[in-house]
């Protein structure tokens, strides 16, 4: 099903019928209304003006079209923060306070902006719950948007302090774990524990990574309380939350989507690649310009089934030029379908578009809608009645449980920030590049949190998980399929120490080896690993490791072990090319009895159910790699450009 996101507030009540009938004339079912609507809802303290609002959701429903109701918390307005200034978060970085104008300017750890929060969430809830025409809810709106989990602030100093008491007791115990003897960083007492921000060079690992921890929790209780208040009032509706790209929350994102139905995302395929590949050459960049690269989308999509194991929603779809990024070219002709198509084909229930209309005012005012300014019909409109069209002719199975399962750990992403030890470490670049290795071979994905049950699984693979708990190297154990660890797993223990005995600590009882050294080399000097008979680069990170009783399967260039094998788990000590991964993947997928289809280029493909589908980012037709007997529900064996086919095995 489609839908769309819409602003009743920013247009002449005048237009809200014929933009609704439009609206359904077009094949869309959902509408998303009111997250920015808190100036509008409630004008002044406590005095609620609901008229303009109720007759909004009357009229899209009346139009056939079902209502996703918000919480207006991304915006409080200006009369909110003259009252209670101290809702402003504070920029850990400047010191700044960061003020009002433009959106998300809230302090997670505010009680006060909890409160107001809270009870706006109730307002909107009480009135809104049970109204026929609401269909479900999304809470506030992108969390965490514009760096905004953390803030320096005196409420969060005092919110991180108790926090620290409820974790370790004794500040005795807390100078301990961080290791405070070093550099006379000891406190007295929970009241002198500072944040880490402001000091001269850097702080103690042990110390970032529990006020990331702290951020965190904050963030999630904020959350899981909004949810409680619309579950009270609205029983038997959809709740969810528009994710950002979720490396970018800052949150352990498993918790933040526990108390959803189900989990959305908003998707900006030519904004988040003109950022992510701001330095790339423009020989590779320029025919990903308009397409957005194949990968970005669907590691996205996985992720964000994955928080809740159920299908997904996308949020937002952009539709055209977007305003935020560096350069905001248009999309190739066709793409709108084609990301829309990636999303249903990776486990989407429901895409919707940002926005109906474009604003002719305001931040922007240059990004594009269904409509432009003047209500005629944007490029994407044609794309979007041919999408609907198509959805109405084919069944979109359920979708199944994939054959590898990619273990995603948001600690690990921190530690890598925290205590980076190469500039070329990055979390999430291994990951994309784990993830890359699965495409190109034509495996499907389930993207699963550290503590997930992993049995049924063919393969896992487990990029890194640095600060393994107890219940996740149990779960690890318990697999049945071959696991194929990465370096930098098992390195720290809870507080950010090296473990006893040695990384990979309680890994250990896994793959029987110790980590001897690291070293981190220039991206333009790497070294080798030869794994069988092929060489390939290794640099980034590199651990020289003791085998104990493995097998080994890979040495660097000096003869020293670099990959090593212990019964099912295949543990590789370095970050490597490309094409090592691809050989390493294709070699366990083979030893797992997974028929592997090798892509190349832009083609990429994706099962939901007994389908499969082929999505062609590029601008050439490829052939569809699918069986004699394959019958075609959508497209042909050859796959047009930009374009997709969808077949069921004859
Ligand atoms: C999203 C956000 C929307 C809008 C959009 C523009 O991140 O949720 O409100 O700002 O970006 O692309």
């Amino acid at each position: 099903m489609l839908g769309v996101c819409y602003y009743p507030e920013h247009w002449p009540e005048a237009w809200w019928e014929e933009d609704a009938k439009r609206m359904a004339a077009l094949g869309l079912t959902y509408v998303r209304i009111a997250e920015f609507a808190w100036s509008r809802i409630e004008p002044d303290p406590g005095r609620f003006e609901w008229d303009w609002l109720d007759r909004a959701i009357d009229t899209l429903g009346k139009a056939g079209l079902k209502v996703v109701m918000c919480t207006p918390t991304a915006t409080p307005p200006k009369w909110l923060i003259d009252l209670y200034p101290e809702i402003l978060p504070v920029d850990p970085e400047t010191g700044r306070t960061r003020g009002f104008g433009s959106r998300r300017h809230t302090d997670f750890s505010s009680a006060v902006w909890h409160r107001e929060a809270m009870r706006i969430s109730t307002a909107v809830a009480e009135r809104y719950g049970e109204n026929p025409y609401v269909a479900g809810w999304q809470t506030d709106n992108e969390l965490c948007c514009h760096n905004t989990a953390i803030s320096a602030s005196p409420a969060a100093l005092d919110g991180f302090r108790t926090w620290c008491r409820e974790q370790y007791g004794e500040v005795a115990a807390l100078n301990a774990a961080w290791g405070n003897v070093f550099w006379s960083m000891e406190y007295r007492s929970f009241d002198e524990v500072e944040m880490p921000v402001g000091a001269v060079t850097e702080t103690s690992p042990a110390h970032r990574m529990a006020w990331r921890r702290y951020s965190s929790d904050m963030v999630v209780r904020f959350h899981a309380d909004m949810i409680a208040i619309i579950r009270a009032h609205s029983p038997g509706r959809l709740v969810t939350h528009n994710f950002i790209p979720m490396p970018e929350t800052g949150v352990d994102n498993h918790a933040l989507a526990a108390d959803l139905d189900f989990a959305a995302y908003d998707n900006y395929p030519l904004g988040r690649a003109d950022l992510a590949l701001a330095k790339a050459p423009a020989a590779d960049f320029a025919p990903l310009m308009r397409t957005g690269h194949p990968d970005f989308q669907a590691i996205l999509f996985d992720q964000t089934r994955g928080l809740t194991g159920r299908p997904f929603w996308v949020m937002e779809q952009q539709p055209g030029p977007v305003n935020w990024a560096n350069h905001n070219p248009r999309p190739a002709s066709g793409m709108v379908r084609l990301w829309s198509w990636e999303a249903f084909a990776h486990g989407a229930a429901v895409v919707s578009f940002f926005r109906w209309r474009q604003a002719p005012y305001a931040q922007e005012q240059m990004h594009a809608g269904l409509l432009r300014p003047d209500c005629t019909e944007a490029e994407a409109w044609p794309e979007i009645e041919k999408l609907a069209s198509e959805l109405g002719t084919i069944d979109l199975p359920a979708p199944t449980k994939a054959p590898v399962a990619i273990i995603i750990d948001h600690e690990s992403d921190w530690l890598g920030q925290i205590e980076q030890q190469g500039r070329g470490y990055d979390y999430q670049k291994v990951l994309t590049a784990w993830y890359g290795a699965t495409r190109r071979l034509g495996l499907d994905v389930d993207f699963v949190a550290p503590s997930a049950d992993l049995s049924g699984y063919a393969m896992v693979l487990v990029p890194a998980l640095a600060l393994p708990t107890a219940e996740a190297a149990a779960r690890l154990q318990a697999a049945n399929g071959l696991v194929l660890i990465g370096p930098r797993s098992g390195a720290k223990t809870h507080d950010v120490t090296i473990p006893e005995g040695l990384a990979p600590g309680r890994l250990r009882a896994l793959v029987p080896i110790r980590v001897l050294a690291v070293e981190t080399l220039r991206p333009d000097c790497p070294g080798s690993i030869t794994i069988g008979n092929t060489s390939f680069a290794s640099g980034l990170w590199r651990e020289t490791i003791e085998t104990g009783d493995c097998e080994v399967l890979g040495r660097y260039e000096d003869g020293a072990p670099a990959m090593v094998r212990h019964g099912k788990v295949h543990y590789l000590a370095t970050l490597v090319e490309d094409a090592a991964l691809d050989a390493i993947v294709q070699a366990m997928a083979t030893e797992a009895g997974l028929e592997t289809t090798p892509l190349d280029g832009m083609l990429r493909i994706r099962r939901r159910g007994d389908l499969t589908f082929a999505i062609n980012y590029g601008a050439e037709a490829a052939e569809a790699p699918a069986p004699d007997h394959a019958v075609f529900l959508l497209g042909s064996r050859t796959v047009a450009p930009r374009d997709l086919s969808i077949w069921r095995a004859g």
